[in-house]
């Protein structure tokens, strides 16, 4: 198939994605061509990153002391002490031993999942992680499976029938996922790693910055932190700025900084930028707790109200194991009623209709995307709703109101 065929049937079956352009972006809201819109898409969860006033005073504090380039690797020369510091900093508030950043979170989950398992090792990866642990995984040297999502019984059966078989085995899983905003069953995460013998890693991206006492994600939230061996976040969503880190025990984070070929070989972040990280969740994080509890709970509420309705599922919803439901719907988990989050995703089956649904949603003021497969399983394309701290409760319901009269 040539070039253009491959994208004119992407036009053909409403695939076709373009870089939209925005003329203005400003807490809650977005611009395009002039019309101001309330942004549902955003994963600016708590307003940092286009908040003039909050850059301001960071341009204010640090001056012209840190520069726009590192001009290199950090294990050439790309290092300066603000880079340790944040690592310091990291490693202190998870009570880890050490922690490594990466240039993205899509940096940290391949060079991770592709050196973490070598020839003779495996990784057991829920079926809906993010393509960067997908793409970490298919790099690797060691085997993978795809458990069906969430599904916790599907896991130890897997674990009983493959684990002996293997000579290092991680589990490798999400918190807050990031496109059905439901969260994993850490419990029991752990309580599997512990009785085979596994190495897990979480991938906090979504929930870093967000839930938790002093921010850290969900295993904070669950007291679990000490249980989990390699934590991911990111800085590029509730933080405000870029970049990504792992923690973990001093033996992984060298065997990282050895083997993560992402870290190893791309320019650093730029220096200011790592003080940028650094400042927000020394300064502004602490602050945020009630603003944080009160978008979660508000999530969770919202959640609660879409009714599940019964549909024929299309076969790759039904391998993902998402109970699709119809519009308005949330599919439950495996175990049953799932727990929502600040991500509401808006189940619409067709990219047509998916599409056709935030185009009305525009129309009203709303800005939302069509989330389309490779994104997420065939047959589930959806609106992803994501709150933010200045989201009301009023202009959520409206959305989700003007979402289900388009069916
Ligand atoms: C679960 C998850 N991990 C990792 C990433 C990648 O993070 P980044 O955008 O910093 O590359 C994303 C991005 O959306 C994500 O949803």
């Amino acid at each position: 198939m040539s070039y253009k065929e491959y994208l004119d049937v992407l036009k053909q079956n409403s695939h076709f994605r373009e870089i939209k352009d925005f003329t203005h972006k400003d807490e809650k809201y977005i611009e395009i061509n002039g019309k101001k819109l309330i942004n549902l898409s955003s994963n600016n969860y708590l307003g940092f990153a286009d908040n003039n006033a909050v850059t301001q005073e960071f341009l204010e504090t640090t001056g012209a002391k840190y520069c726009f380039g590192s001009a290199s690797a950090r294990l050439l020369t790309g290092t300066l002490p603000v880079y340790k510091e944040l690592e310091l900093l990291l490693a202190k508030l998870f009570n880890k031993d050490s922690a490594l950043i990466f240039n993205s979170g899509y940096h940290a989950n391949v060079g991770i999942n592709s050196s973490i398992a070598g020839k003779g090792d495996v990784i057991f990866s829920d079926k809906l992680n993010h393509a960067s642990i997908i793409d970490g995984m298919r790099l690797s040297e060691g085997k993978f499976f795809r458990y069906p999502h969430n599904n916790m019984e599907a896991l130890e059966k897997l674990l009983i029938r493959e684990r002996k078989n293997f000579n290092n085995a991680i589990i490798v899983s999400e918190s807050v996922f990031s496109m059905d905003g439901d969260i994993a069953d850490l419990r029991k995460l752990v309580e599997l790693k512990e009785k085979y013998n596994c190495i897990l890693i979480l991938d906090e991206a979504h929930a870093f910055g967000v839930f938790g006492q002093n921010g850290l994600g969900v295993s904070e939230t669950l007291g679990i932190i000490d249980n989990v061996d390699l934590i991911v976040g990111t800085f590029g969503k509730a933080i405000g700025s870029m970049g990504a880190f792992a923690v973990g025990n001093k033996t992984l984070i060298d065997y990282l900084t050895n083997k993560a070929r992402s870290f190893i070989f791309s320019t650093a972040l730029p220096p200011i930028n790592i003080a940028f990280t650094k400042w927000i969740i020394e300064n502004k994080l602490p602050k945020t707790y009630e603003k944080r509890m009160n978008m979660i709970k508000l999530g969770k509420k919202i959640t609660a109200q879409l009714t599940p309705l019964p549909n024929p599922l299309p076969q790759e919803a039904r391998e993902a194991e998402i109970n699709v439901v119809q519009q308005g719907y949330v599919r439950n988990t495996p175990q049953g009623a799932r727990e929502g989050s600040h991500i509401i995703p808006i189940i619409i089956g067709s990219n047509k209709e998916t599409v056709e649904t935030c185009e009305i949603l525009y129309q009203n003021g709303f800005f939302t995307l069509p989330i389309r497969p490779p994104t997420v399983p065939e047959g589930t394309s959806r609106l992803r709703l994501s709150l933010t701290t200045d989201i009301t409760e009023q202009e959520i319901q409206n959305a989700i109101s003007l979402a289900k009269q388009t069916k």
